[in-house]
C-alpha cells in the first residue's frame, strides 16, 4: 500500500525541492520506525509522503513565506494552506488506495498540523514531524534550505545543531540528526 501512496504522491513533490526532501526524509522516517516498533509504519510512512504535497497547490512565489524562519518574514497563512491543501489532497490519495477509513483520519490530522502544530499527537505524529526536520540535517537539506533562511552553510549548521533538542520530540531522531549533521559537516558546500 505504501508503494501506491508514494506513487500517487510523488507527482506533487516537484517544487520547493520535495523530489528530494520527501525520499530523504521517507528513509529518515524507516529508520525510526526500527527504534519505535510500536508506531504504526503505515500511518507514519503516508504522513511523510504526504505532508508537504499541498505545496502544489499554493502559489510558488509565496513558498518562501512558509517557514517560522524565512528572512523576509513568515506568513502562517501560506502555511496553513500547504497544511490544509495537503490535508484534502492526502484523503483523496488515501481513499484512492483502499487505506481503512480510521487511518485515514489519522494521518489527513498529522498532515494538517505537520508545521503549525507545535506539540505530537501521538507517536506517529511525533515521527513523521522528526523525519520531516531530520531532512535539515542531511547533505542535501543543508545544501538546498540554508539558501532558504539566508545563511551560509556553516551557519545553518550551527542554527540546526541547537534545535536538536526543541525539534525533535524522539531520542532517535535526536541520534539521527547528529550522525547526519557529522557527515554534512565533512562535505564540501
Ligand atoms: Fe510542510
Ligand atoms: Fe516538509
Amino acid at each position: 500500500m505504501i508503494d501506491a501512496v508514494y506513487t500517487l504522491a510523488e507527482p506533487y513533490w516537484h517544487t520547493r525541492s520535495g523530489e528530494i526532501h520527501m525520499p530523504e526524509s521517507f528513509a529518515m522516517a524507516q529508520r525510526l520506525l526500527e527504534a519505535e516498533p510500536a508506531a504504526d509504519p503505515l500511518i507514519v510512512l503516508a504522513g511523510v509522503l504526504l505532508h508537504d504535497v499541498g505545496y502544489a497547490r499554493v502559489p510558488v512565489e509565496t513558498h518562501h513565506a512558509g517557514l517560522a524562519d524565512a528572512p523576509g518574514g513568515w506568513d502562517a497563512n501560506v502555511t496553513r494552506r500547504h497544511e490544509r491543501e495537503g490535508a484534502a489532497l492526502a484523503s483523496e490519495i488515501l481513499r484512492q488506495v483502499g487505506m481503512d477509513e480510521a487511518r485515514v483520519a489519522r494521518v489527513v490530522e498529522i498532515v494538517d498540523g505537520h508545521d503549525s502544530r507545535l506539540e505530537a499527537l501521538s507517536l506517529e505524529d511525533a515521527l513523521v514531524k522528526d523525519a520531516d526536520k531530520l531532512w535539515r540535517y542531511t547533505e542535501s537539506g543543508v545544501r538546498i534550505t540554508h539558501t532558504w533562511v539566508d545563511r551560509t552553510p556553516e551557519a545553518f549548521m550551527d542554527y540546526v545543531e541547537s534545535k536538536i533538542d526543541a525539534w525533535l520530540f524522539t531520542e532517535a531522531a535526536r541520534s539521527l540528526a547528529r550522525e547526519a549533521l557529522a557527515w554534512s559537516r565533512g562535505c564540501v558546500y
